[in-house]
């Protein structure tokens, strides 16, 4: 956890500097930053997984617990969908220094091996959107391990006394407004799972910041409804 002070305070730098390069970005239409920023976005929305609604319903190749990680995170737009952007090419190398925090926080649950491929594959299709030429792979890791931790939605619940446990049943009001309170309307999304019977169960939760890293009110493309029940749902 000692790590994790450090890593902080590097993560505070790189704020400095996405902050800066969007306020330098945002002066002049001609500015090199902004021309060269693949997709113009409005928010990010930071996607994390529920590892038991996909072990429990999918073969899972790697330890799992009932605990959120992070899926991706993508850049969001208020006008409708940003399409596919892209950028410079992902290499392993780009995110040495934070592999111990990639390999615990942002498994690839189902593959075999190494998680390389999926980073790669979630930078291309959304890290690509931010990339700029002060926003390089590394930052766009490392801003959405920073978003994570300071998104603890577990605690989030357990404050309001809503503890996991297997098969329990949540109202999908209540669910949506403690995470409501803690970091802004959530995007939820649910999916059928084989172990109960096909019921629906949280499967993603996706939070949103504005530019400023603020959270958000996620945008009402998401609405709770989004592939959950709008009475309950297994956690
Ligand atoms: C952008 O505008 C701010 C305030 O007007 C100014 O301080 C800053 O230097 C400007 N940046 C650029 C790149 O022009
Ligand atoms: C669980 O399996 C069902 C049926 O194969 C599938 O429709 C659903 O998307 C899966 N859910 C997850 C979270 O993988
Ligand atoms: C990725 O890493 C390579 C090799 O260290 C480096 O040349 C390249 O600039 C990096 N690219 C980005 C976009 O971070
Ligand atoms: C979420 O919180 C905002 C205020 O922060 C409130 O206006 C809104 O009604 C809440 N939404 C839900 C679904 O609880």
């Amino acid at each position: 956890m000692a790590n994790k002070n450090t890593f902080f305070l590097l993560l505070t730098i790189l704020i400095l500097n996405v902050l800066k390069g969007y306020a330098m970005a945002s002066n002049d239409s001609s500015n090199e930053l902004e021309e060269m920023k693949a997709v113009p976005f409005d928010y990010y929305q930071l996607v994390l997984q529920w590892q038991p609604a996909t072990c429990s319903n999918l073969t899972c190749l790697k330890p799992w617990s009932s605990r959120f990680s992070i899926n991706g995170l993508w850049a969001g737009s208020y006008s409708g969908s940003i399409g596919r952007c892209s950028g410079s090419e992902f290499l392993q190398q780009n995110i040495s220094s934070i592999r111990r925090e990639q390999d615990e926080d942002w498994p690839s649950l189902v593959v075999i091996g190494s998680n390389p491929a999926v980073w790669g594959e979630e930078w291309d299709l959304h890290g690509t959107c931010f990339e700029t030429p002060t926003f390089q792979i590394s930052d766009y890791f490392r801003l959405a391990l920073y978003l994570f931790w300071k998104s603890d939605v577990l605690q989030a619940l357990e404050k309001y006394g809503m503890e996991p446990a297997d098969g329990r049943r949540y109202l999908a009001p209540d669910f949506e407004s403690v995470l409501n309170v803690s970091f802004g309307k959530p995007a939820l999304r649910c999916s059928r799972n084989v172990k109960y019977n096909l019921q629906y169960q949280l499967a993603e939760v996706g939070l949103c910041f504005d530019k400023c890293l603020r959270h958000i009110n996620c945008p009402s493309q998401y609405s709770a409804a989004n592939g959950c029940p709008r009475n309950q749902f297994i956690l």
